[in-house]
């Protein structure tokens, strides 16, 4: 059988990640891996650390790869899909990352022999620890859905949702990071309140997300099991616990993914990926 090529458009942070996840995985050997992008000299860093096939043209990409996996900007979607113009092989499969872009919009771009998904992943994908959800266009099938789920299982973990979901998805994991990131430097500060150096106290806090994380992912319990396992009567954990519960953190964590998601709703719904000015 021939091997899968996979191209990967836009070489930029996501794009790399995605690359160096799917060789460590050895989903794909170098010399069926190709990279483009704008930029030279990020393309010759990446072909001398990879060994990768790269190139200035995607329409040279996209007649080398069956799966293209498109990860320019949103705002430069346009330009690049009437760029590639015809140029497409007849059953290419792209995998879109492209944040708030439709299936129905890729769709509406491109020749009607090119089948589509749509995957969110999340800034993690840089040390392979995404949380990435995958949806399928109208022409995907359900063969399209295991190559993306195992495509992207190469940055991290991989789920189907309905599209209806994605944002939903936006809020939580999307921009989840960023809310993760900003409890581990208040916990990190609490503890230099008490006399801690800046750097350790930041060490143990994401350390101690990190290894909180894999233990409820590893167990299957539900969190509040294994948060009443560590929280003894009248112990220091319960303490903690109550101060969280009378800041309403609680309540402000689960609003601010939801708001997150309504966020990602508006900006759906707003300007054309053409006129969008970030994520
Ligand atoms: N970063 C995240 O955490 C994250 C999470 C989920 C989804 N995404 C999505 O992933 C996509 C890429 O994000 P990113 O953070 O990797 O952005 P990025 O670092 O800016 O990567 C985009 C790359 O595409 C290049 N490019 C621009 N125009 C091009 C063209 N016409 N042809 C080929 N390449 C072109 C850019 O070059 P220049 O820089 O020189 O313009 C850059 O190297 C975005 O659509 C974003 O919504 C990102």
């Amino acid at each position: 059988m021939k091997e899968r090529r996979i191209g990967v458009l836009g070489a930029g942070s996501m794009g790399a990640a995605i690359m160096r996840g799917l060789l460590t995985a050895r989903y794909v050997k170098p010399e069926a891996l190709c990279a483009s992008d704008v930029s030279s000299d990020r393309l010759s860093k990446l072909k001398d650390e990879l060994q990768i096939v790269t190139t200035n043209s995607n329409q040279e990409l996209v007649r080398f790869a069956d799966v293209v996996v498109l990860a320019v900007k949103p705002q430069t979607v346009v330009s690049v899909l009437s760029e590639i113009g015809d140029a497409w092989q007849k059953d290419t499969l792209v995998l879109s990352i492209l944040a708030g872009v439709s299936t129905a919009t890729l769709e509406a771009s491109l020749p009607t022999v090119v089948r589509v998904i749509r995957a969110m992943p999340n800034t993690a994908a840089v040390v392979l620890e995404s949380a990435t959800a995958v949806t399928r266009g109208t022409r995907a099938a359900a063969d399209d859905i295991a190559t993306a789920l195992t495509l992207f299982g190469c940055i991290g973990k991989a789920v189907e949702v309905p599209e209806s979901m994605m944002d939903a998805v936006t809020g939580l994991s999307g921009s989840g990071p960023a809310f993760v990131l900003l409890a581990i430097e208040a916990m990190a500060d609490g503890a230099v309140r008490v006399g801690m150096p800046r750097a350790m106290a930041l060490e143990l806090a994401a350390q101690t997300f990190a290894g909180t994380a894999r233990l409820l992912l590893q167990s299957g319990e539900h969190p509040a099991v294994l948060k009443d396992r560590v929280t003894s009567p009248a112990g220091t954990t319960i303490a903690g616990l109550m101060e969280l519960e009378a800041a309403g953190v609680r309540h402000a964590f689960a609003k601010a993914v939801a708001r997150a998601a309504e966020r990602a709703g508006q900006l759906g719904r707003g300007p054309r990926p053409d006129e969008r000015t970030g994520d």
